[in-house]
């Protein structure tokens, strides 16, 4: 998984600091080690592990000259992060440079066919043999799109990639396949990257070439060539987001700052309301809904089959895409299949989708405009979170919530939710007020070595995203236990040494979850409440308690007590001393 960005620029000045620029907003893509190839007069590479900034200081990318350029910023899949396996790689001939996202399944295979042929091999990667062989085809006699062209007739697996060659100097090439790509143009020149925020400094007008389609980029503008190379008529989207939205704005970092814009995620994905009424009329009548998501995205789900089930009263399941293949073959034309995707990029559930297509209808729930889902889904809910930076989701959580919400409360013609959903911002923001609170609490879970959430009903997934949440960033081991379950087995592991976390708004299991509070405390547990502010019953009932509104009972709790658990992860791990935006082993968009 990696973030890949190309671009030539219609005047003749330098490109680097404009590729260095948008490859720094891919970092959430991956951030291993980055690398840059220019032409002037030849192919100039410059790359290296570690993240962008250490990189830039060591080899200063804007140093280099040339007005045609591509970048990548590397999530190692295979080949251990190293200097030499950092793309762009060249051919063993230096005149072709490649970027490459994707996974190749074959590789081992081609490598073995270039190597009897001659070829010899600097890094461990999979992509180096694509530089390798376009520079094969284009020796035979084929222009640099054809060999490109040629080259993924012979490629397994999922790839973007973009390559330029100093044999056709004017251009770049691209192309896709299960791996995402846009193509952008604006005022300075033309682009192609894995995704928008990388551009969108620059270029605003965004096209989504197919799969197997190749872009021509050239200094006079954008081709699209179909497989046989004759052009494609394409469209562009403009892509409304600033630049701004994605940058830090004072916070020191990205996940503190989505946090707090929870309540604006909020406000503006409940503006969906009328196109979420219209994409019910159109799907009509369905007997079953089934959800298929993967992590966060999944708990959403949950919440999802909750809220349908209690108020729709239409049968509902909740799939792990990479686990639906055996209930993909139960849809049939009348299931809807709800897929749920921040980044709308998710190799499983987008595999999952694929297959439900053949069956039955699908709904996309997606943050990023123009990804490969909401072309590929027959109906799509666009969230409006804006761009999310931080590794670990948050504010595009929030937001799946509310297009659920107001999905679930339309269908069901539940007046009151979709009333309800209006003042939840508020008791989001005064959630975030609780900040320097929950920041001096969260001290004492820094040495924990394993810690519980519970949660029944509605609050079973807020407990499910809380420990998620908490072990991505903290590292350390956390479990979401629906509380009635507890005593089935995992009560033997409570003992003084393990942190028991538990929601428990007001409202319906209000009164089973004390008696869970009471089976951990017995076993000598440190209980943290969060529930209903001036709570005595709780109080009485737990060391540390976080306040919240008591008008959220149970059925909204989700979209607000997730906020508080959001900030205990986010400052165990600040006081952990790790970074919050870049957890270990994880990457923003999981292509692969
Ligand atoms: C956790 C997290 C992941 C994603 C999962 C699915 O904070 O972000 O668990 O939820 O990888 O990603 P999307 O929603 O992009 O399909």
């Amino acid at each position: 998984m990696c973030g890949i960005v190309g671009c030539i620029l219609k005047e003749n000045k330098d490109v680097a600091p404009i590729l260095f620029s948008c490859i720094s907003k891919l970092e959430y893509r991956g951030y291993d080690s980055i690398g840059i190839a220019t032409y002037d007069n030849t192919i100039n590479v410059k790359k290296g592990k570690g993240d962008i900034e250490t990189v830039n200081e060591n080899l200063n990318f804007e140093d280099m000259k040339g007005d045609l350029g591509i970048a990548h910023t590397r999530w190692a899949s295979t080949g251990r992060p190293t200097d030499a396996n950092a793309h762009p790689h060249m051919d063993n001939s230096q005149s072709v440079a490649v970027v490459h996202n994707g996974t190749l399944e074959n590789y081992t295979d081609l490598k073995e066919e270039l190597i009897e042929e001659g070829f010899t091999f600097k890094s461990t990667t999979d992509s180096e043999v694509i530089p390798n062989l376009i520079k094969k085809f284009m020796e035979k006699g084929k222009s640099l799109e054809d060999a490109l062209r040629k080259t993924t007739e012979k490629l397994k697996g999922s790839y973007a990639i973009v390559a330029i060659s100093k044999d056709e100097p004017d251009k770049l090439v691209a192309t896709r396949k299960d791996s995402p790509l846009i193509v952008a143009y604006g005022e300075k020149g033309y682009f192609v990257a894995s995704d928008t925020p990388a551009v969108l400094e620059y270029a605003r007008d965004v096209i989504r070439p197919d799969e197997c389609e190749v872009a021509v980029l050239t200094k006079d503008g954008i081709e699209i060539h179909d497989k046989n190379g004759e052009n494609v008529k394409w469209e562009s989207k403009y892509i409304d987001w600033t630049p701004e939205m994605a940058q830090k704005e004072g916070h020191p970092h990205f996940m503190i700052k989505e946090i707090i814009e929870q309540s604006e995620a909020v406000k503006n994905t409940l503006g969906q309301k009328a196109n979420i009424q219209k994409i019910i009329d159109e799907i009509g009548d369905v007997k079953r809904i089934c959800f298929v998501a993967c992590g966060t995205s999944y708990h959403a789900s949950i919440t999802g089959k909750y809220l349908i089930e209690s108020m729709a009263g239409i049968a509902c399941d909740v799939v792990i895409a990479s686990e639906s293949k055996y209930t993909a073959r139960t849809w049939d034309e009348d299931t809807l299949v709800i897929f749920i995707s921040q980044s709308g990029e998710t190799y499983d559930s987008r595999m999952a989708l694929k297959e439900a297509r053949k069956t039955s209808k699908t709904l996309a729930i997606v943050n990023v405009a123009g990804s490969a889902m909401t072309d590929e889904a027959e109906f799509v809910i666009q969230t409006q979170a804006g761009p999310e930076i931080g590794v670990a989701a948050t504010k595009t959580y929030i937001a799946q919530l509310t297009a659920i919400y107001l999905f679930a409360g339309l269908l069901s013609k539940n007046g009151e939710l979709i009333e309800e959903l209006n003042k939840v911002p508020a008791y989001i923001d005064e959630a975030v007020k609780e900040r320097e609170t929950i920041k001096e609490l969260s001290k004492m879970y820094t040495f924990a070595e394993n810690i519980f959430y519970l949660g029944r009903g509605f609050s079973y997934p807020i407990a499910l995203e809380g420990a998620l949440k908490l072990k991505e960033i903290t590292y350390i081991h956390a479990e979401a236990y629906p509380a009635g379950e507890l005593k089935h087995g995992p009560l033997a592991l409570i003992d003084e040494k393990v942190p028991v976390i538990v929601v428990v708004p007001p409202g319906e299991d209000y009164d089973k979850t004390m008696t869970h509070i009471e089976e951990v405390k017995a076993r000598g547990a440190i209980v943290l409440c969060v529930g209903a502010k001036g709570d005595e019953k709780i109080a009485e009932n737990s060391k540390e308690i976080i306040g919240i509104n008591p008008e959220v009972t149970d059925i909204i709790a989700p979209l607000v007590y997730t906020v508080p658990l959001q900030l205990v992860s986010y400052y165990v791990t600040i006081e952990k001393g790790y970074n919050p935006d870049k957890p270990r082993n994880l990457a923003k968009v999981i292509t692969v």
